[in-house]
């Protein structure tokens, strides 16, 4: 497939596209701040990008794409800030994610829900099991998510079974830590994308990104567009992915 960019003509092989995309939704708050908007405005901007780019992702043929929603430490952020994510999360668990249930899209949430308010723990209870059985585009949307956390409460759930002499402490694997995170079963990203030009990772997927490739990008999330998201894929196309090998 080919795609312009400026005045080239770039060609993505449609046969290696990538299984799994991570995506860091940087970049709403200064989106909005360029336009004279409240913070708010930017993240509904930022659930419209995303609403566009699961599309994006099922022409394409991506089978996973994890997105980070709202990580451990942004409780930290004004109430205010927090409550219109939160209210964003209710809209979109609402009316989008069931509009992507009819086109055969999978979802599921990982991070520690139970912080989050009850409506919104029983409206991913019931998005996740209405989906279970769909086999498209698999979305994992991070909510209260941080790598760190995810891997406490994996070795919390590990000792469990140790103790339980479920688990012998000499046979554990990284398959068995595997297991026991958020992800278990899905395969590893094998690009994270972050926007908005800054070069980290937050907290992001510590354990899966081990052989991940990275793309920053300085547009702002509620920017990003199938363009991007294609320039994003013909990057990594052109990349030599050795794992450690040669
Ligand atoms: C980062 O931008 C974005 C977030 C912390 C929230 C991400 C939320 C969305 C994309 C929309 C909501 C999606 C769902 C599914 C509810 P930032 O605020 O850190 O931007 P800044 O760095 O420019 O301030």
């Amino acid at each position: 497939m080919f795609f312009q960019k400026g005045t080239q003509t770039l060609e993505i092989d449609m046969t290696r596209i990538p299984n799994h995309i991570a995506i860091i939704m940087d970049g709403n708050g200064r989106w909005a701040k360029k336009r004279s908007l409240p913070r708010k405005a930017g993240h509904k901007a930022g659930a419209e990008a995303l609403e566009r780019i699961i599309d994006d992702c099922r022409a394409l043929g991506v089978k996973h794409l994890t997105v980070y929603a709202f990580s451990t430490e942004n409780w930290k952020r004004s109430q205010e800030e927090v409550d219109a994510i939160m209210d964003l999360l209710r809209q979109y668990l609402k009316t989008y994610f069931r509009r992507f249930m009819k086109d055969n899209v999978k979802m599921n949430v990982i991070g520690e829900i139970s912080r989050l308010d009850g409506d919104i723990q029983e409206q991913i209870r019931e998005i996740e099991k209405l989906s279970k059985d769909k086999d498209g585009l698999f979305v994992h949307i991070a909510l209260n998510y941080g790598g760190r956390d995810e891997l406490c409460r994996a070795v919390q759930k590990l000792a469990v079974q140790i103790e339980k002499g479920a688990l012998d402490s000499e046979t554990i694997t990284e398959d068995t830590i595997e297991s026991f995170l958020d992800t278990a079963g899905t395969p590893d990203p094998e690009l994270v994308i972050r926007t908005s030009g800054e070069e980290r990772i937050s907290n992001f997927l510590l354990w899966q990104i081990a052989y991940s490739e990275f793309y920053f990008t300085d547009t702002l999330w509620p920017d990003f567009n199938r363009q991007s998201l294609e320039e994003a894929i013909y990057s990594y196309q052109n990349r030599e992915r050795r794992f450690g090998g040669r």
